[in-house]
């Protein structure tokens, strides 16, 4: 087995919260056979930011939805805080996504009838719990948001950027121990996107959450502790712009990386 790519300090005060070791992943179509992940070894200790970069095809996502649990790998194991994802049931599995991992797309997934307190709340509306139930632990995270003062409208009375922040606040909602969050600015002009990676750098330092990132963009990634290089599904190497927001840093070493 290869070495494990330890990227930030792995001592007591952060132990490692996602393991994964080589990892394979392949689609088989009946047309044709794609390797999207050909062993990928790594750990991410707890409350360290890491952004995952690399060209479109690298296995970015796929990487991400394995570590998340939402599809099964063709070898290889991940455990997240020691639990093996391969060896629960599915139902198992299930619980133990929504109650440990939250999730952030590019698109938001805000449901449109609902406010942004409801769309917060929803992983426990959903669970049988009531609104005036959540409504504490829901309010705390519309004020980390800076949201408190948009908790009645609707996504379509929102910015991209405010309905991102309500879909970090909804995976945030179960205090999940990683956050996997795949290209969220993708929508977002410059300034909201800034906004966005400023607020994930803030709740990993401030609340130790293991924030996973995939983004194509140097200034995001110069915001995380650690970045990931992916190509034809291998990490080649990886950045420590340690939260410095060093963009140039990231941009020229991603490019001798990637070439
Ligand atoms: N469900 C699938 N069936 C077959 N091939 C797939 C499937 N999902 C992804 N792939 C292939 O696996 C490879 C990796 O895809 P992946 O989506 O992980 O790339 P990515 O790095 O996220 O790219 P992008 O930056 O464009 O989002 C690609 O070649 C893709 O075509
Ligand atoms: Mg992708």
């Amino acid at each position: 087995m290869e070495t494990p790519v330890n990227m930030p300090p792995n001592d007591a005060d952060h132990p490692v919260v996602v393991d994964v070791r080589d990892l394979r992943k392949i689609y088989a179509t009946p047309e044709h056979t794609v390797t999207a992940l050909d062993g990928v070894t790594l750990e991410v200790a707890a409350g360290s930011f890491t952004a995952i970069m690399g060209a479109s095809g690298s296995g970015k996502s796929t990487l991400l939805h394995l570590v998340g649990g939402l599809t099964a790998p063709t070898a290889g194991t991940i455990l997240i805080e020691g639990h093996d994802l391969g060896k629960m049931s599915d139902q198992r599995r299930t619980l133990f996504r929504r109650r440990r991992i939250g999730v952030i797309f590019q698109e938001y997934n805000l449901l449109p009838t609902l406010t942004a307190r409801e769309n917060v709340a929803l992983p426990w509306l959903v669970d049988g719990r009531s609104l005036s139930d959540s409504r504490a632990r829901v309010d705390e995270l519309l004020a980390l948001v800076e949201l408190e003062n948009r908790a009645e409208h609707r996504p379509d009375a929102l910015s991209g950027g405010e309905q991102q922040r309500v879909a970090i606040a909804r995976a945030l909602l179960n205090d999940p121990a990683i956050v996997l969050a795949d290209e969220p600015t993708g929508n977002l002009d410059s300034k909201q996107s800034h906004a966005i990676w400023r607020l994930l750098r803030d709740i990993a330092v401030r609340h130790c959450t293991t924030i996973l990132m995939v983004t194509h963009e140097a200034q995001g990634a110069a915001l995380a502790d650690d970045v990931i290089v992916l190509k034809d599904g291998r990490i080649i190497g990886f950045l420590q712009p340690k939260g410095s927001g060093d963009a140039t840093l990231v941009a020229t070493g991603y490019q001798e990386l990637a070439g």
